[in-house]
């Protein structure tokens, strides 16, 4: 029996002694990872008996599983954590815990500690199997208990996932990032690269597509990167191809392939297989050399460009978006115009935009900056008009095609549900509960800058 095994069955027996199972509540921060860990955090605490809720104010134990990506991801969950004292002071029996990239940290961890009295777990992003342990001390030695230390960084094959969605499904291929981009906290919080080997990924997956899942995504820091270290060789668009090979209707998306690692190879494997969305999400960051090289991307404009091309002449419908950084230290008005310049060449269907963040312990927050925040900020508003132009007019090339869609909720406007193509559109199409989490075509018959809609076919 596992250490982990052991303490879940200590907690389960003490939890047993309740006239009523416990009810634990874990809400995740961040990226799809991060999710996926929040999913499989609910996984160990269903095994040591726990009801899972989405309420935090009627749980017993409530997890926050926090991201570090940026300064206003943290202030809100010191902002939050900051409001479960009231539920403290109720409820003296609930345990809170605070997990994930930012607790991670030590000077964060530390700060909770000193701070935050109200909360009685700290453990990073290393010590997800090391839960029941931390639960089961705090239930028997009634004091707080805190473990950010780095262990050797393994898979875990062995925690279950509890899912919050039946139609929907992130399935991490690899962990952790070896990229050490010079803006960014992950690799500090995450540890290095490690794959899965692929039949856990095609295993995990074939039981998910037999449970009636329909969208897969895969999920890594930088995904095609993927299969670093394992025997026999593999390599992502390898496993792209694999993974197409199972049986069933279902599609599958990735999250984030890394430019410097987008191979030809790669671009023909989405191309070839039928399952696997014609969308990418290629994060470009910014639109000047000087500024790639800055933030060690390993990659040039016109590297990307030529990704882009050929990903354009395999699949002239592709969908691509990106990420980018506004305001990276010493960035100029000229460094920006590049990014703007590759934003009408690329044609991106969205863009996720970010003001830089200092992080501290990175490289680049040794950096000097003399770019004030003003003229970053209104950048950022310049880069945001440029681009709705953009979507609004790439958007039309949808008109009066018809989209698979796979829908997920009800929309905003009254008898309207919404969903995402394979292309990666928000569509919003007349339909009924009933729609939600199947497959539909919609015949388009409306575009704008953030979406299109249309008609259900069948
Ligand atoms: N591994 C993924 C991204 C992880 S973080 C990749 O490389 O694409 C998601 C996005 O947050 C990044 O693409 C970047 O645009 C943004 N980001 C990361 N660190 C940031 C920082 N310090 N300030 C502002 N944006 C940041
Ligand atoms: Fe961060 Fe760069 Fe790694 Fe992405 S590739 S997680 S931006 S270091
Ligand atoms: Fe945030 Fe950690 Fe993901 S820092 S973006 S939750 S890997």
């Amino acid at each position: 029996m596992s250490e982990k095994e052991k303490y879940t069955e200590l907690v389960r027996e003490i939890f047993s002694r309740d006239s009523s199972p416990r009810l634990a509540c874990v809400h995740s921060y961040g990226c799809q990872q991060n999710v996926s860990d929040g999913e499989r955090i609910a996984g160990m605490l269903s095994e040591m008996g726990c009801g899972i809720t989405n309420d935090m104010n009627e749980a017993d134990i409530i997890v926050l599983n926090t991201c570090a990506v940026r300064e206003n991801a943290e202030l809100k969950v010191f902002g939050n954590i900051g409001e479960l004292k009231h539920l403290k002071e109720k409820n003296p029996d609930l345990i809170i815990a605070v997990c994930g990239c930012m607790a991670q940290q030590e000077h964060i961890a530390e700060k909770i500690r000193k701070t935050y009295k109200q909360v009685d777990i700290v453990f990073g992003t290393f010590a997800l199997a090391e839960l029941p342990r931390l639960i089961y001390n705090v239930l028997t030695e009634r004091k707080p208990q805190c473990d950010i230390s780095e262990r050797r960084e393994d898979v875990y094959e062995d925690i279950p996932a509890v899912r919050s969605c039946r139609y929907k499904a992130g399935v991490s291929v690899m962990y952790g990032c070896n990229n050490f981009c010079t803006y960014c906290i992950v690799p500090y919080v995450r540890g290095r690269e490690r794959s899965r080997t692929p039949e856990n990924i095609i295993n995990e997956i074939t039981s998910l597509v037999n449970d009636g899942c329909k969208e897969i995504m895969l999920l890594g820091q930088n995904v095609n990167s993927y299969g670093k270290g394992l025997e026999p060789k593999i390599d992502f668009p390898e496993l792209l191809r694999r993974i197409n090979r199972i049986d069933g209707d279902f599609r599958v998306r990735f999250m984030s392939p890394h430019p410097k690692d987008a191979t030809p190879d790669f671009i023909d494997a989405i191309a070839e297989c039928d399952k696997i969305c014609k969308s990418i999400h290629l994060p470009l960051q910014s639109g000047s050399d000087r500024i790639l090289k800055a933030m060690n991307r390993r990659y040039t404009v016109e590297d990307y460009m030529k990704i882009v091309d050929y990903a354009r002449r395999v699949m002239p419908d592709i969908s691509i978006t990106t990420d980018i950084i506004v305001g990276f230290p010493n960035e100029t008005y000229e460094d920006f115009l590049g990014t703007l310049d590759v934003m009408k060449r690329v044609k991106f269907d969205n863009i996720y935009s970010f003001i830089y963040s200092k992080r501290r312990g990175t490289k680049a927050a040794e950096m000097e900056d003399h770019t004030s925040d003003e003229d970053k900020g209104k950048w950022f508003r310049e880069l945001l008009a440029l681009q709705r132009e953009i979507s609004d007019e790439y958007y039309k090339r949808f008109m009066g095609k018809t989209m698979k869609v796979l829908f997920d909720g009800p929309s905003r406007r009254e008898g309207y549900i919404t969903g995402k193509s394979d292309e990666f559109v928000i569509v919003e199409a007349k339909g009924t509960a009933s729609d939600i989490g199947t497959f539909k075509n919609v015949k388009i018959t409306e575009t704008h800058n953030w979406a299109v809609c249309g008609d259900i076919t069948d």
